[in-house]
């Protein structure tokens, strides 16, 4: 994947975030905001009755599966879709140029999620219709760094803040970690960031993504301690260790513990922090991610980024449909339902 791949707009894939200018990205924003009442169940819309998303995860996923799903349903299309490869015919040997036709063949659109870097890319290659990455191996994850930015933009506008001239600290496996990866790269979009990173000993981000962020007139400054690392941030975005994707000798190197807590917190004098993790959290013991026991400090927005993921992932498939704010608005009435308990 190369920074020459077409701008994201109607028709396109969205492979990475390199797709992005800050135009286009306030563009899907907007889109993200105009259809809250939607995400949120508060309004039905049928602007997508008829269209079809093939579903592809050949990788384990929980929310952005069923967040890609539930976000084309809400907008009135079907979903169609196989997870893992023990289901699918590439358990029977099917290239994925054969697959990506042949369900491309059945789809108006397709999401698709890969362990290999650059296989969505390859899938898009053979496809005839649009092809959203939701992941490929330790590549990108460009859904995800959207609803991370749509999200802290609003979570630093309610302490009157913005996201050009913020201080992030970006902790935990910077290597394999595909979220991260994105995350900085879109953020370059904006101006005069500083990023602190942290990361255990052979989890280091890589040095691709560093240049890509100072090129573009970023500050990045690699810290050995987290302490360090969090103390005087706006915001901390945390990140699993990505097992899957490494040897058992780095498996072993210094990620037991907790990679982040309330005493580290408190140790650094950051109690008020802007808490970010893409989640799944790894909350097994010495797990070395983001302890349970942040959950109750102001700061916390993990939820608010799965929350906000609806939003933006309806977003992603009205632009890549071609579907106007004022065709949603015209297919869209209250609903009939209360989904509230009654006390
Ligand atoms: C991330 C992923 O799959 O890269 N999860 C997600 O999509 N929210 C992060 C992870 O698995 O650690």
């Amino acid at each position: 994947m190369t920074d020459i791949l077409p701008a994201f707009e109607q028709g396109r894939h969205l492979l990475s975030v390199s797709q992005f200018t800050r135009e286009n990205l306030k563009r899907l924003f907007d889109v993200a905001d105009a259809v809250d009442p939607i995400a949120k169940r508060q309004a039905v819309c049928t602007a997508l009755d008829g269209a079809m998303l093939g579903s592809l995860f050949f990788e384990p996923s929980t929310r952005t599966r069923l967040s890609f799903e539930s976000a084309f349903q809400r907008l009135g299309g079907e979903v169609t879709t196989t997870t893992g490869f023990t289901f699918s015919s590439m358990a029977k040997g099917e290239s994925i140029a054969d697959t990506s036709r042949v369900v491309s063949g059945y789809s108006d659109v397709l999401v698709v999620r890969h362990p290999d870097e650059g296989s969505v890319a390859q899938f898009a290659d053979a496809s005839v219709v649009p092809v959203i990455n939701a992941g490929d191996g330790a590549g990108e994850h460009p859904s995800q760094a959207l609803l991370d930015v749509y999200t802290l933009e609003k979570e630093l506008s309610l302490r009157d803040k913005v996201v050009d001239g913020s201080h992030l600290a970006i902790i935990g496996d910077l290597k394999f970690g595909r979220t991260v990866h994105s995350l900085m790269k879109l953020m370059s979009l904006y101006h005069h960031l500083t990023f602190t990173v942290f990361s255990p000993p052979g989890l280091e981000l890589p040095s691709s993504i560093e240049q890509y962020v100072t090129q573009r007139g970023h500050h990045v400054h690699v810290v050995d301690n987290v302490v360090e690392a969090v103390h005087g941030v706006d915001v901390i975005y945390a990140t699993r260790v990505q097992r899957e994707r490494m040897t058992e000798e780095l498996d072993q190197a210094g990620t037991r513990g907790d990679l982040l807590n309330w005493s580290i917190l408190a140790e650094a004098d950051n109690l008020d922090a802007i808490l970010m993790h893409p989640l799944p959290r790894d909350s097994r013991p010495d797990a070395f991610d983001l302890s349970n026991d942040v959950d109750d400090l102001p700061g916390l927005a993990i939820f608010h980024q799965t929350d906000n993921g609806i939003n933006v992932r309806m977003a992603i498939f009205l632009t890549t449909l071609g579907v106007s704010i004022e065709a949603v608005h015209l297919t869209t009435k209250q609903r009939s339902w209360k989904a509230t308990l009654r006390p």
